[in-house]
């Protein structure tokens, strides 16, 4: 389906706002003029920055390591400013910080929702004319929200989990499968686990036990984990964790207990891969950032220019319709995880093969 969205272009709706702010008092029109003209600079001036709120450090490392520099040296390198920032888990900081970016003057936000603090932001933003793009998971009111299909991440996780069991000659009709899904309030995690359930179910798989980790917490993935793996008994074939950190979570219990089962993840990042390598993890799922940073960077460039730019796709968020951008995940095993290192300018080798994946690495002519 095609939309087209007509979005306000932010240095004439912050201008607007200034000016109906006027006093009507003689006494302060002088010192008004000037604010107004002052305001009106600077709301010029930072019309062509893109300010961007990234959610945490802890649930994944994409979004410093991989979101970040992607974002920042698209739009940069277009000639634009970036005020970036994380809130670090943290949705008193994310309000907060977006009131902060708000007041210095956006010409477009990008902002990654945590817990519901992404919708605040927004509203505040799109009352000022300020175009919001939701950048990886879903909420309303956004202007565009670009993604990976996160049906499809959980297929192939679901995929990758049903031929680690078959490659461990386990029926998976009677295999004891636990799930680590994503936070509760994360619209993603609910499309990966529509995915990955659908996958498994038509295999015949019904999960042993079925937790969410909040906020993706890794530290309390690794306490929920243990605590199914106790209920029972060790009797654990496989673990459909929905991501590489709540993957190396649940390696770290049967690492412990000297138990080795396919358990899945999801961001190729370098602890995943590592894991992966190690033949401690089945399969990561590679959602290139460069992709999506690509595309939410070339929408803010629109925007910041005033374009109206169109995309071919929507979300469903609860009701509302928001136009989408799409990318393709791709699943990665041992084998292929040379076209994650194909595909990523820049990307850490050194750090991937330290240490016990050294050997592994040079077996595969990984270099
Ligand atoms: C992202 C994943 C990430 C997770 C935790 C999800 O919304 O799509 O890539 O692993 O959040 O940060």
């Amino acid at each position: 389906m095609k939309k087209k969205l007509y979005v306000a272009f932010a240095g004439i709706a912050a201008a607007s706002l200034v000016l109906t702010s006027c006093s009507s008092s003689d006494d302060t029109a002088a010192t008004d003029t000037a604010t107004e003209e002052a305001v009106v600079e600077e709301a010029a001036g930072d019309a062509g920055k893109a300010c961007v709120i990234l959610p945490d450090s802890q649930s994944s490392d994409r979004w410093e390591n991989q979101d970040r520099p992607a974002i920042q040296s698209a739009l940069e390198g277009a000639g634009f400013t970036t005020d970036i920032q994380n809130a670090q888990g943290d949705t008193t900081q994310y309000l907060t910080i977006g009131d902060q970016m708000l007041a210095g003057g956006c010409g477009v936000m990008v902002l990654v929702d945590l817990n519901g603090s992404g919708a605040t932001v927004a509203e505040k933003a799109k009352a000022q004319g300020i175009p919001v793009i939701a950048y990886d998971r879903p909420f309303a009111p956004a202007d565009y929200y670009v993604s990976f299909d996160n049906v499809k991440v959980g297929q192939l996780q679901g995929e990758g989990l049903l031929k680690c069991l078959g490659d461990n000659g386990v029926d998976p009709a009677t295999a004891a499968v636990v799930f680590l899904n994503g936070s509760p309030t994360d619209g993603n995690a609910a499309m990966f686990k529509e995915g990955y359930e659908t996958t498994l179910a038509a295999a015949g798989v019904t999960p042993v036990n079925d937790q969410s980790v909040p906020d993706w917490d890794n530290q309390q993935g690794g306490v929920i984990f243990e605590q199914m793996f106790t209920d029972l008994g060790g009797k654990i074939d496989g673990v459909l964790a929905a991501n590489d950190g709540l993957g190396g979570a649940a390696i770290a219990v049967l690492d412990k207990n000297g138990v080795k089962v396919p358990v899945t993840g999801q961001d190729a990042t370098v602890g995943g891969l590592q894991n992966v390598l190690l033949g401690k993890q089945c399969m990561t799922v590679f959602k290139n950032t460069a992709l999506e940073a690509g595309d939410a960077s070339a929408l803010a460039i629109a925007l910041l220019n005033g374009e109206t730019p169109t995309v071919e796709g929507t979300v469903d968020v609860n009701g509302t319709t928001v136009p989408a951008k799409y990318s393709e995940p791709v699943i990665i095993y041992s084998e292929n995880v040379s076209d994650v290192i194909a595909a990523t300018p820049g990307f850490d080798v050194a750090a991937l093969c330290a240490g016990d994946v050294a050997a592994v690495c040079t077996e595969l002519g990984i270099q």
